[in-house]
């Protein structure tokens, strides 16, 4: 019988070569024919089944691996590369993220800590980010997967701050508009604090931010009941419509009542980058702590977020756990300490930084700047547009990069008319033409487009139109075709 190979790398490095080729060929031409695939379909129950298989005992070549990633895993995600996906708030990724990412993976860094470069890459990253949003050269931060594991981290230094200085943990109190994203909830339970009483959701505006007159009553309310006033968080961009809550005044307030100031920068921190945008976002660098992500505006590939401290020394106090193989020494491996594991939760990591690193060198900060501003400009043509029509209503005031909106026409009750509008989406959705989502506000079914990817064009939203309309007359048809835009 003939001994197996001894390691896992090929037999034969040629054949391997050539093969990563056609695979490295396959993902450019994925990307540059992008507009000839639909934005999304369906997989079958077929393709399903092929995921049902149980786990192999023997191994595969990689061309038929490579065979089933084309054909039953490529047809099937999400489709937030291609211009025409417009739900939820998902980054379309570029080429050059594409390539860090498989250096990263080549390279296979461990990037919790040690005496190695990714260290370096991943703290100019931060500056980079610090500087940017006017953070002092005190602050620090650590990458993270994403905006939820950003806040997680921000709050326990928040929470062990309150508790350092007496707070007692059952009577904090988190402040937010009713509009914060759910992350924030998740992070207060993983801290330990029950969201459902300890977080006061503060009713917004006429222009969906938090109501600074609201929560400053709620506060002194809060107080006067014996309570302890710990944490304010801002959104700079909700997820539901882009509102940016007045940073600089919540920065203010916090101050003024000793309370924790953390800011939810998953969507439109990087619009710090766009000089037409940037001034909505002032007073962003006085957060005591910021989440942000990559993989948003920033079209770096999932996943990629940050957490931005501003007292780096008080972060690391939280998070430095003295674990013995782990020492610190000042030549050799140990060396280059403090590390990324001093920061967060995760000791071991992948290289992150590097197709952040590489996205911001390959395309420049103005650039990247340019295409969120293109966004947003294109989503204030689409809201106008939307506004002129008849029987469609925007549902909020367009901010930043999203517009929600509802088909309104017709003699309709509110009923059917979330189930005329829930259907919209689907049919949008099943056409393949264009992908926007569904969101709830004021309890009623409202489309939701998010123009983040910076392959979306006017011809996108053209399209999206053209098939909302087809969709339209479909669904009051009733007749189960599905939009022709
Ligand atoms: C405003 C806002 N905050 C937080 C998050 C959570 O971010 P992540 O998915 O990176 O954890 C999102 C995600 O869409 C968001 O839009």
């Amino acid at each position: 019988m003939a001994e197996e190979h001894s390691n896992l790398d090929p037999e034969d490095w040629s054949q391997f070569r050539a093969e990563a080729h056609r695979m490295l060929d396959d993902m450019v031409d994925a990307l540059a024919q992008l507009r000839q695939r639909p934005v999304w379909q369906p997989a079958s129950e077929a393709v399903r089944a092929l995921f049902d298989a149980p786990l192999p005992t023997a191994g595969q070549p990689l061309a038929q691996l490579h065979e089933q990633c084309m054909e039953s895993i490529l047809p099937y995600v999400v489709g937030n590369a291609h211009p025409g996906f417009m739900g939820w708030v998902h980054g379309g990724g570029t080429p050059v993220g594409m390539m860090a990412a498989m250096m990263a993976a080549g390279l296979n860094v461990n990037a919790g800590g040690r005496n190695q470069i990714a260290l370096d890459v991943e703290q100019q990253v931060v500056r980079w980010m610090r500087d940017l949003l006017g953070f002092p050269a005190t602050a620090d931060g650590v990458l993270t997967g994403g905006t939820s594991a950003a806040t997680v981290i921000a709050l326990v230094s928040a929470r062990n701050e309150a508790l350092d200085a007496g707070g007692e943990l059952s009577r904090l109190v988190a402040y937010a508009s009713t509009e914060v994203h759910g992350s924030l909830r998740r992070a207060l339970m993983v801290i330990g604090l029950d969201a459902a009483v300890q977080l006061q959701a503060i009713d917004c505006n006429a222009q969906l931010q938090i109501d600074l007159s609201r929560l400053e009553a709620q506060i002194a309310e809060d107080r006067a009941a014996g309570l302890q006033p710990w944490l304010l968080v801002g959104s700079a961009g909700t997820v539901n419509s882009g509102a940016v809550d007045d940073l600089s005044a919540l920065a203010a307030l916090a101050r003024a009542h000793g309370l924790w100031f953390h800011v939810d920068g998953a969507l439109g921190a990087l619009a710090m980058l766009a000089p037409e945008i940037a001034p909505r976002l002032r007073g962003i660098g006085n957060a005591d702590s910021l989440a942000m992500d990559f993989h948003k505006w920033g079209q770096v590939p999932y996943a990629a977020g940050m957490v931005m401290m501003r007292d780096g020394a008080q972060h690391r106090r939280h998070f430095m756990a003295a674990e013995h193989y782990l020492q610190r020494d000042a030549q050799g491996l140990a060396g280059h300490s403090p590390w990324p594991c001093d920061f967060g939760i995760d000791l071991s990591r992948e290289f992150a930084a590097l197709k952040v690193w590489m996205t911001f060198q390959a395309y420049g900060s103005a650039r990247l700047g340019r295409m969120i501003a293109r966004g947003c400009r294109l989503a204030a043509d689409l809201a106008a547009r939307l506004a002129a029509m008849d029987d469609v209503e925007l549902m909020a005031p367009q901010s930043l990069n999203i517009v929600c909106f509802r088909y309104c026409g017709g003699a309709y009750d509110e009923v059917a008319l979330d189930r005329i509008n829930r259907e919209l989406v689907r049919r949008i959705q099943l056409s393949g033409l264009a992908a926007p989502s569904l969101t709830c506000m004021g309890g009623r079914a409202v489309i939701r487009v998010a123009l983040v990817n910076h392959r979306t064009s006017l011809q996108d939203i053209d399209r999206l139109l053209a098939t909302m309309q087809s969709a339209l007359e479909a669904t009051l048809a009733g007749d189960g075709r599905i939009g022709e835009g």
